[in-house]
């Protein structure tokens, strides 16, 4: 290296730290020590050495490091009703899908579904309440369940009306929607944030809201959370309702009979994107009829009545500068292309992932290609394909490795369902002695939808690795402070908000627990389940007892949800000493929930139930969630345990009938099950 690009580097890494130093006392301690004016200069001059000598490029961009950090200064308040998040629909087959689920769970293919279909705005949600007119809450989504308390801040948004005067409105009304920053506005601010998105994120989060009033946010409401009482039975009718009474709705929102009609508002709007003053990544299709969403309801993170419609990604030409191979937390081998950086919609990207071995191997993708990357809303940027004519001649065909980087071997399984060979390579390794999974098995724990502590992510967790400091989940929860403190890039502050966030964290729900373990095929759905049938930790840990393991396994198989592979794979884990080892030394630092019944006076409460047969008026999903909904559960074989049989009137299986009257179980016909829930 030069003494002169030495001497730059010293130059913008002095700037940096700097910068690092002013956000900490700025956004941790809210008590700023340099003007505004001055740090916007400093700001902006280190942006601009950044764009001037390319070896920075090693560097993470300040644009990236700075913004705003989630902040335990707010206060955190359970929502009402979650805050769900989309699924993602990228073509028209996606959205022939997304009715046909619809369908199918309605039981019902003449039903004339009409969709909202909306713009969707990329900003950040907020939720609004209003008691007898008056804006007594607002909240930020936070992770879905629990928000943070930003109500002084969205106040300062000046579409956001502090009260409503009407005769109509309901008692408690909470309204959702988007707080997003113009793209004229940005432009005026464009230096300090890496995106319009990151603005609004951002000055939302102030911890002093005449921060936030500085930046002209806007608010444009799409939902509700909360309501009552509730007499609309229209989306389209809600959001009328909503614009009467003084709240912004999106000018553009319509609605579709059908899927052309989806189509062709998807093209409409997509042409005329660019002259919108926000930005939007796509559309929301949703069911226009309430009941109908209420008949629908939510996977665990999504609705059944509504889908993002995403725009067409972009693609961009790169070379692969090298092909690496990522270990997963299920010891999934997945070939990734670091790529020469290239900015692709916005964004710049400098890996790609392979997917697999087969992939590789079709779309013969070599190091040192030129191909072409394609970025879709979130998802991770994928390779499309391979400029051959631009192939270098000496260039080899990539060898997929047959050991995991941790030096173990691999195998592709056979899969159980389809009894073909997985196109995924897999380490062998079970005894956490292979690092690469034992990293990324805690990246799952700590991450949103499993024990969720704040200040401690995917690159925390790669640097306490790295210092030992965190080797296994019951690190956490032991972790040296003091040392802590004195890192790189820590300080007092900071590991006091991470020791809080720690403790918050190590409370948790049963359910929560489970799937933080990152058993494999036990996502959110099975660790519901699995909450539900052992009620209590004590419980869940018998499982490692080899005497009642088999039994419990028995029982566990009868829960409707349950298959081969999710059997397979809970026995592998809970017949590893490791994994007891880890377990028990993990629990002592926890206080696990227990989990209740969904619904303690429900009408199925605490009974068993099991179908056989279809049903007229509804699907088996719809049917399934009903008896959750009433406190039941839903089995699938017939034993002595089970309360109650009940018969569809479309092709029951008359053994199981012939069964349930040997075991003694009661058995209702459609009809009666009808009635029994007062449907
Ligand atoms: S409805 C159950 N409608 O998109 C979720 N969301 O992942 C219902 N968004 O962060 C959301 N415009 O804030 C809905 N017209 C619209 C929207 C919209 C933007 C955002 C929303 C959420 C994300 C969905």
């Amino acid at each position: 290296m030069s003494n002169k690009e030495d001497s730059i580097i010293k130059n913008y890494l002095e700037k940096v730290k700097l910068i690092e130093k002013y956000n900490k006392s700025y956004y941790d301690k809210d008590a700023p020590v340099i003007s505004d004016y001055k740090y916007d200069e400093l700001k902006k001059k280190t942006l601009e050495i950044e764009k001037k000598y390319l070896f920075l490029k090693k560097f993470e961009s300040i644009n990236n490091k700075i913004g705003f950090k989630p902040s335990s200064k707010f206060n955190k308040i359970k929502h009402a009703k979650p805050m769900l998040s989309l699924s993602n629909a990228f073509n028209n087959n996606d959205i022939k899908d997304f009715g046909k689920k619809i369908n199918n769970y309605l039981n019902n293919t003449n039903l004339n579904l009409i969709f909202s279909v909306e713009p969707k705005i990329d900003g950040i949600s907020a939720s609004l309440t209003y008691k007898n007119g008056v804006l007594v809450r607002g909240l930020s989504r936070g992770d879905g369940e629990i928000g943070e308390d930003i109500l002084q801040n969205l106040k300062t948004i000046k579409q956001i009306p502090h009260s409503i005067k009407s005769q109509d409105i309901p008692k408690i009304l909470e309204i959702r929607g988007e707080v997003y920053i113009g793209k004229k506005d940005f432009e005026k601010i464009k230096d300090k944030f890496a995106n319009p998105r990151n603005a609004a994120g951002g000055s939302l989060r102030q911890k002093e809201s005449t921060r936030t009033a500085k930046i002209p946010l806007k608010f444009l409401a799409y939902g509700f959370g909360e309501v009552k009482p509730f007499i609309l039975k229209k989306q389209s009718e809600f959001l009328k309702k909503i614009n009467e009474w003084g709240f912004k709705t999106n000018p553009y929102n319509s609605l579709a009979k059908n899927l052309k009609e989806i189509d062709d508002q998807y093209n409409k709007i997509e042409k005329n994107r660019s002259d919108l003053d926000y930005d939007i990544d796509g559309l929301v299709i949703k069911i226009d009829d309430l009941a109908l969403q209420a008949r629908l309801g939510n996977t665990s993170n999504s609705p059944r009545w509504a889908i993002a419609y995403k725009f067409s990604s972009v693609k961009a030409k790169t070379k692969i500068n090298d092909i690496v191979i990522q270990v997963g937390r299920t010891g999934a081998l997945t070939p990734v292309a670091k790529v020469e950086p290239v900015t692709v919609g916005g964004v710049v990207v400098s890996k790609a992932t392979l997917h697999n071995e087969e992939e590789i191997i079709r779309k013969d993708i070599r190091i040192g290609d030129i191909v072409t990357i394609q970025r879709a809303g979130d998802v991770i940027p994928q390779v499309v394909s391979v400029d051959l004519s631009k192939r270098d001649k000496q260039s080899k065909k990539f060898i997929f490795p047959t050991k995991c980087s941790c030096g173990s071997e691999t195998i592709k399984e056979i899969n159980i369902n389809t009894k073909k060979i997985d196109a995924v390579r897999r380490c062998l390794d079970r005894e956490y002695k292979c690092q690469f999974i034992a990293k990324e098995k805690l990246k799952h724990f700590v991450s949103k939808d499993a024990f969720n502590i704040e200040g401690l992510g995917k690159k925390v967790i790669d640097q306490f690795w790295d210092l030992t400091l965190i080797k296994k989940p019951s690190d956490i929860f032991n972790l040296d402070y003091q040392r802590i403190e004195s890192l790189e890039g820590w300080g007092k502050l900071s590991a006091k908000n991470l020791k809080t966030a720690i403790n918050i964290s190590s409370k948790i729900s049963l359910d929560k627990f489970i799937y933080s373990l990152g058993i494999r095929h036990i996502g959110q759905e099975n660790a519901k389940l699995l909450g539900n049938f052992f009620k209590s930790i004590t419980k869940l840990i018998e499982l490692f007892n080899s005497f009642k393991r088999e039994n419990l396994l028995k029982n566990i198989a009868e829960l409707d949800g349950i298959g081969s592979a999710q059997l397979n794979s809970l026995k592998e884990f809970f017949s590893n000493k490791t994994n007891n080892e880890i377990l028990s030394s993990l629990i002592m630092n926890l206080k696990i929930k227990n989990s209740k019944a969904l619904n303690k006076d429900g009408k199925l409460t605490d009974k068993t139930i099991m179908f056989t047969g279809g049903f007229e008026k509804i699907s088996r999903s719809e049917a399934k969630s009903l008896v959750e909904e009433n406190g039941g559960k839903v089995l699938g074989n017939i034993s002595s345990k089970l309360n109650m049989l009940v018969v569809g009137n479309s092709k029951p299986t008359k053994s199981k009938i012939e069964k349930g009257k040997t075991v003694g179980v009661k058995i209702i016909s459609e009809s009666e099950w009808y009635k029994l829930l007062n449907i």
